[in-house]
């Protein structure tokens, strides 16, 4: 507290808050109606809140193929994402949770795969931060999951799960669209999803587990961002947070400069990938679909995300 009595020390911790409040209004407003990014007002702020909203102003930050892919994972110290049965919660601690909705709000799109529906039944709603849901995207390429899951029952926001082309039986599942992708090497690549998505004016997507979907999602150079939290807990076993192809010797080893910063009592490694660019093909789609976006605000863009 550097000598200061206790409220004194609360004034602060609140006017803290209020800028911080206040530079994330500005945020969401960058990210759903256009405002500039680099005018984040980050004065009076301390080091630590300013880097953090600096790793959500780089999630907003322009890509050259119209896509901008964040993943996250909740793990402990021995990279485990949950138990053997599947419980993970409470992994990392609350700060944590804020953070992830946060990169929901800012995201247009929020993707799981089939195994966190399963285990999780999660809402995939924003709720802990103000700003808006993200369009839901279940990923379950054999579609193993029936109707009763929240994801597929509660509207808003939209959901699209996505299969394979050759298991799309129906239109929708519940109030979900399916949407059947193309199968390569037996199943749908993160980078058919990416091309999805980016068609529908998604221009940020997060990948929000589990640790099978995000390993895809890494093997197949298809993130740009991966923020892994790291809480001082031991599991000792149950399931990977990252389990990628086998490799022969640490120069073949993915080596990163991540920055680092404490989130609550975990911490936060904020690791920048290099994602293979997808077609340029559709370029002009997307340049269209944007211009919509951009038109429309964030209210009328849902019918774009899911028509
Ligand atoms: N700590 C975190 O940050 C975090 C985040 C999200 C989830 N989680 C936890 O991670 C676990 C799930 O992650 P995950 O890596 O196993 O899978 P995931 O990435 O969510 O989903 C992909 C896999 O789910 C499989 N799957 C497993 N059980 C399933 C079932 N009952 N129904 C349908 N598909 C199923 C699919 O199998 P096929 O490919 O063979 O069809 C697919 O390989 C849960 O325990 C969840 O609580 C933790």
């Amino acid at each position: 507290m550097n000598g200061a009595s206790a409220p004194i020390a609360a004034v602060r911790t609140r006017s803290g808050e209020a800028r911080f409040a206040r530079a994330w209004e500005r945020l969401l407003a960058c990210a759903h109606e256009g405002a500039d990014p680099a005018e984040l007002p980050l004065d009076g702020l301390g080091p630590d809140q300013q880097r953090l909203l600096a790793a959500y102003r780089e999630l907003l930050a322009p890509s050259p193929d119209g896509i901008r892919v964040v993943a996250h994972l909740g793990q402990s110290l021995d990279g485990r994402i949950a138990t053997e049965p599947g419980h993970s919660s409470h992994v990392t601690g609350e700060a944590d949770f804020v953070h992830m909705h946060r990169l929901r709000a800012l995201s247009d799109a929020v993707l799981v795969g089939a195994g966190t529906v399963a285990h999780d039944d999660p809402r995939l709603t924003v709720r802990l931060v103000p700003g808006p849901s993200p369009l839901r995207v279940i990923l379950d390429p054999d579609r193993r999951l029936g109707p009763d899951y929240r994801v597929f029952r509660e509207r808003p926001p939209p959901t699209l799960l996505l299969c394979r082309a050759d298991r799309q039986d129906a239109a929708r599942l519940g109030e979900a669209e399916i949407l059947g992708l193309p199968v390569e090497d037996g199943t749908v690549q993160p980078r058919r999803v990416l091309d999805a998505l980016r068609a529908r004016g998604v221009r940020r997507l997060f990948v929000e587990g589990g640790g099978v979907t995000v390993s895809r999602f890494l093997a197949a150079g298809c993130l740009d961002l991966l923020h892994l939290c790291v809480a001082p807990v031991i599991i000792g076993s149950g399931r990977d947070a990252l389990c990628l192809p086998a490799i022969a010797r640490m120069d073949q080893a993915i080596r990163l400069a991540p920055e680092v910063l404490p989130l609550g009592g975990d911490w936060l490694f904020l690791c920048r990938l290099r994602r293979a660019p997808l077609a340029p093909r559709q370029t002009q789609e997307v340049a269209m679909a944007h211009a919509a976006t951009a038109a429309a605000g964030r209210d009328q863009l849902q019918p774009l995300l899911a028509p």
